[in-house]
């Protein structure tokens, strides 16, 4: 089966972060995110992954390559937005059979097979994953009838209009047999979750629910951090992160949970925090601590700085005796004078 992933958003909401990356390639634990998903694609033998991409492509085709172990990575750009139904509809030629559908941005271990047992027992022509959550107001939330139906497809409802403890949510994960494009016309801007799924109530749509898996959808910078600890801590059962080869002078100290890229260097009694993770070619100065963070490739920070919860993209240069204790985001290539103070 081939995959057709959505990755042309510009994430926004992850911004500064990604000012100068998409968010597929935005490292997490120093791997692009789009690995993990590939890495879970590969355990179902999917043979070949389209990547729909319109924001900053050039970077995430140079990071992803033509292939992930075995899987054929193949690109298709948009010069505008056009909505994640307008992309799917732009890949449309190769959509031959039963096709998986996925938000670029979604890290799961659903359970890709069984999902398409249920597709297939009920002849649908398209069915959504979908995970049960609490704080639905920020996604699509769809209602089944008992037969597993979907009723009723609502984008981002607020809680006063649903109503419930919890919900049904779109996963981000679809199969769609070719029948669903025809509905749309190439070229035009439209969202699958506004303009489509409300339209397919009632003819063979399916909701598949998963129970007891890990999902997260990494759209903003809280959640970001959750996956990092998550992987951190191996609540997710994909492991693609090793430390690098880093330099430690004397003294210094690396606390567990943590990660370090290679080509880092750790002077002399600087400290490295649980749950940190230091990017490829970093360099922290002398009595340094970084408690907490998560640092980008080529970062530099000077000696005794105190950091503690704060996200520093690529090429940021922190100048010595600076001290950042609020939970913050540097952008890329900030330039921190010495002595600053953020965060009291
Ligand atoms: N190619 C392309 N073109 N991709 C796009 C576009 C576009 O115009 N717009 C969005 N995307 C991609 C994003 O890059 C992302 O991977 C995916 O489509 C979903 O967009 P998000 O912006 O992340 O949407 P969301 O998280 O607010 O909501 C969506 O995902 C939720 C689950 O993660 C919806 O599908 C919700 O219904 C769903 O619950
Ligand atoms: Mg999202």
């Amino acid at each position: 089966m081939k995959a057709v992933i959505l990755v042309g958003g510009e994430g926004t909401r992850l911004r500064p972060i990604t000012l100068m990356m998409p968010k597929p390639v935005t490292p997490v634990a120093n791997v692009p995110m789009m690995f993990y998903m590939l890495e879970w694609l590969k355990k179902y033998k999917i043979e070949e992954a389209i990547l729909v991409a319109c924001y900053l492509p050039e970077k995430l085709r140079k990071v992803l390559g033509n292939s992930y172990k075995g899987i054929k990575l193949t690109y298709i750009y948009e010069e505008t937005p056009l909505g994640t139904g307008g992309a799917i509809k732009r890949a449309q030629k190769h959509m031959k059979g039963t096709t998986l559908v996925l938000n670029g941005d979604v890290i799961t271990d659903f359970n890709i097979a069984k999902m398409l047992q249920f597709h297939n027992k009920n002849c649908a022509q398209a069915t959504i994953g979908l995970f049960s959550v609490k704080n639905y107001s920020a996604f699509g939330v769809v209602e089944l009838d008992n037969t597993g139906s979907v009723k009723r497809f609502l984008e981002k409802p607020s809680k006063e209009e649903l109503n419930v403890e919890e919900a049904n949510i779109n996963a981000g994960i679809y199969l769609l047999e070719p029948e669903v494009l025809e509905r749309m016309k190439y070229g035009k801007k439209y969202s699958i979750e506004r303009e489509v799924f409300p339209g397919l109530v009632g003819r063979s749509f399916y909701g598949f629910v998963e129970k007891n898996i890990y999902w997260l959808d990494m759209g903003t910078p809280e959640r970001f951090r959750k996956f990092t600890t998550d992987i951190l801590e191996k609540n997710y059962s994909i492991c693609l992160a090793v430390n690098g080869k880093y330099l430690k002078a004397a003294g210094a100290k690396v606390f567990k949970p943590s990660l370090i890229g290679g080509g880092t260097r750790l002077e002399k009694n600087s400290s490295i925090g649980a749950l940190s993770v230091i990017g490829k070619n970093c360099r922290i100065g002398e009595n340094s601590v970084v408690e907490n963070c998560i640092v980008f490739d080529g970062v530099k920070i000077g000696k005794n700085c105190f950091l503690k919860n704060v996200i520093i993209c690529s090429g940021a240069k922190i100048a010595e005796e600076t001290k950042i204790t609020a939970e913050s985001i540097l952008g890329p290539n900030t330039v921190i004078t010495a002595y600053s103070r953020i965060g009291g």
